[in-house]
């Protein structure tokens, strides 16, 4: 891809949409656009654009890394949080996109259901770009990307073991991305928490073009064995019921990701979650639960968490590169 914005008024919701080499040339891009931030190399490809940040759900590195983009790029951004917009309750999306892409160059939305983000594109005349919804996180999984090919130089052939809520956004996405870039992809959870069958099919018949493979697996032991990365995400997303917390703990705790499960997969194996991480209980919710149910952590323990083999960090970094590179490419 020559030109930086090869996706020039396309919309970004999920990974599906795109082809291996059009994830990969994002990857690149964000890469080409990381090295310029480091050498303080001004790339202000989107001088005098401005663009709206919806968030129905609260976020720490998404809204950061979209602002922070946005201003190297030379834009402007508006954020509407929470509560501090029509949407949804006075005003429906299908008049709320039609109204920000008069005003706006691009609009990103975090928020429930992908239909939701999926009504916004349909309705807006500019891009947008999904920031999470229930079913799909595509942000995240370039960043989780770029940060693979950065720790082992390819994609193709990586063994990835996603470990506990496999069926949410991030196991999702995260089947999605591995199937493309032809990836071996591993699901490990009890049954009732794999991927949906309909979305498995879509991802098999994509893996068969790549040569990726895709397993899911319920016991952690078999599954990491060889692992190149295992990944976790929190076991109660966002949006979810408070009840739900003791039902997932227990069901989940076997999955949690422990230095054992690490040493089995090997010291090639590298940590990797998309945070907030529940690793100790300095955190509100993490103190109430651990009182609760009597543990010191939840998804990865403390040790794992901040070893040598935890690129977290790296990753978090990487979300504002990615982003950078899809509203560069989109715009
Ligand atoms: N990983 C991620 O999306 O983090 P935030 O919820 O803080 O944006
Ligand atoms: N599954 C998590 C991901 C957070 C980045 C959630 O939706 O809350």
């Amino acid at each position: 891809m020559n030109n930086i914005n090869f996706l020039k008024g396309r919309d970004f919701l999920k990974l599906l949409d795109f082809t291996p080499e059009e994830i990969g040339a994002l990857i690149d891009l964000a890469s080409e656009l990381k090295a310029k931030k480091k050498a303080g190399i001004p790339h202000r490809l989107c001088e005098g654009k401005n663009i709206a940040l919806i968030f129905e759900k609260t976020s720490t590195r998404t809204r950061c890394s979209f602002e922070v983009a946005a201003f190297d790029l030379g834009m402007h951004t508006t954020y509407l949080d929470p509560t501090g917009s029509q949407i949804g309750k006075k005003e429906s999306i299908a008049d709320t996109a039609r109204v920000l892409a008069s005003i706006y160059d691009g609009i990103e939305y975090r928020g429930f259901g992908q239909e939701i983000v999926e009504e916004l594109a349909k309705y807006s005349k500019v891009p947008v770009w999904n920031g999470l919804t229930n079913e799909f996180h595509p942000t995240q999984i370039l960043a989780d990307f770029l940060t693979i090919k950065e720790h082992f130089g390819e994609l193709k052939g990586k063994k990835l073991v996603f470990m506990g809520d496999a069926g949410y956004n991030m196991g999702n996405s995260l089947m999605v991305g591995c199937a493309k870039m032809g990836m071996n992809f591993v699901a490990c959870s009890p049954k009732d928490y794999f991927p949906n069958k309909e979305l498995i099919k879509q991802c098999e018949a994509v893996a068969a073009e790549t040569g990726a493979t895709l397993n899911f697996e319920t016991d952690p032991k078999k599954a990491v064995i060889g692992a190149d990365v295992i990944y976790t995400d929190v076991w109660v997303s966002m949006g979810e019921p408070d009840h739900v917390w003791g039902y997932r703990i227990r069901e989940l705790s076997a999955y949690r990701v422990t230095k054992d499960l690490m040493d089995i997969a090997g010291p090639q194996c590298r940590f990797m979650h998309c945070l907030p991480a529940f690793h100790d209980l300095k955190t509100v919710v993490g103190k109430e639960m651990g009182e609760k149910f009597g543990i010191d952590c939840m998804e990865v323990s403390d040790e794992v968490f901040e070893s040598e083999a935890s690129i977290v960090f790296e990753e978090a970094e990487n979300r504002m590169h990615t982003i950078k590179a899809v509203m560069a490419a989109t715009l």
